[in-house]
């Protein structure tokens, strides 16, 4: 039997990307047999922020992104990170086996001081957590987007370190990631990577004339509508793609090689994109709007999912420190 364990960080609005390349899969696979855990993981906010009020509201907005979307509380388990203090006692027992090397190879660490972040000694132990967050579950398939795949394979070595000392304590976790293509790198309104530190992203809540807004500002070229175009250069199909079916997309590229009379403009083919976003993300809203006014349900849900995390993770926490010498 599997156990499905994931988390994310709770650092402002989730976006079309967050929704496309983690939440969506962590949502379906509830539907699969075994065990389900998710998480907001708070204390790795804590690297960067600095705004205790705003952390907080994140998580609960977080929170409230979940459920909103479809996760079933009754199928899986969702909690906050804090919620299981364990988890930073097992980062110690991984801290002490591990390298420094691995951890310098890190990108995504590496990639934040290349951005000219001065980094904190918690940044650079970012996957020791993020490996205990993993192994305290005793987890075996952990879904993430492309980019956290060096993290839960370096959870994969952390495993091995310690097995290596002290005998078969951890299980080996495997990585899962999105199998549709479209869904591995959605592009921001500037066409690079979705991303909150561009300033490029789509909120998943978005609607009416914000959202109107926002799409308009997809950055185009300015050729005519008339001007054939070879449609594969024109990220707004992969914008187009997440929310409308494959043949109506090739409809609309059909036309736009075409060019000539018939052909959309750009502010077509974003609205489209934009009624396509809005009833995607119908039901949603709604259920968001309801359970904003809910702040009481909300907490319950995390409650009792730390409450069965948390049983989990003292076990293999007792386990591993037994294994390790402590008493
Ligand atoms: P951000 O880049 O906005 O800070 P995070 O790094 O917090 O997003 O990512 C949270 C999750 O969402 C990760 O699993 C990541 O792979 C996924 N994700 C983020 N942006 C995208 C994107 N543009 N396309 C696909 N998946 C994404
Ligand atoms: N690092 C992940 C991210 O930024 C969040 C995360 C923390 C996580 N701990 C985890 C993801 C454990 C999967 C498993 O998206």
């Amino acid at each position: 039997m599997e156990t499905y364990l994931s988390g994310i960080q709770p650092s402002g609005l989730l976006h079309i990307g967050n929704y496309f390349g983690a939440i969506r899969q962590h949502i379906q696979l509830q539907q699969e047999d075994g065990e389900h855990f998710y998480f907001i993981a708070d204390y790795h906010a804590l690297t960067s922020n600095r705004e205790p009020e705003k952390l907080r509201e994140f998580v609960f907005e977080t929170a409230v992104t979940y459920l909103a979307l479809g996760f079933e509380p009754e199928k899986a388990c969702l909690f906050r990170q804090s919620d299981v203090p364990e988890v930073t006692e097992i980062a110690w027992l991984l801290a002490s086996v591990t390298g420094m090397g691995l951890l310098e190879r890190a990108h995504s660490f590496k990639d934040k001081v290349a951005q000219g972040v001065k980094p904190n000694v918690g940044l650079f132990t970012y996957p020791i957590l993020m490996a205990a967050d993993i192994l305290a579950y005793d987890s075996t398939c952990v879904p993430v987007g492309k980019d956290q795949i060096q993290h839960v394979e370096m959870t994969q070595d952390m495993a091995g370190y310690f097995n290596q000392a002290y005998g078969e304590v951890f299980v080996r976790p495997e990585i899962r990631t999105p199998k549709a293509e479209k869904m591995q790198k959605v592009p921001g309104l500037d066409g690079q990577k979705m991303s909150k530190s561009y300033g490029n992203t789509i909120w998943i809540f978005e609607e009416g004339k914000a959202l109107k807004k926002v799409i308009n500002r997809v950055v185009t070229d300015s050729r005519p509508p008339e001007e054939p175009k070879d449609p594969e250069e024109l990220f707004l199909f992969d914008l187009m793609a997440l929310f409308c079916d494959e043949a109506e997309v090739n409809d609309w590229k059909d036309k736009v090689r075409a060019g000539g009379e018939g052909a959309p403009g750009y502010g077509h083919l974003k609205g489209v994109i934009r009624h396509g976003m809005e009833e995607y993300f119908a039901s949603a809203r709604e259920r968001r709007k309801e359970l904003m006014a809910d702040r009481g349900e909300v907490e319950r849900v995390l409650a009792a999912g730390a409450e069965k995390a948390r049983a989990r993770a003292t076990e293999v926490r007792d386990r591993a420190a037994k294994a390790s010498g402590l008493s």
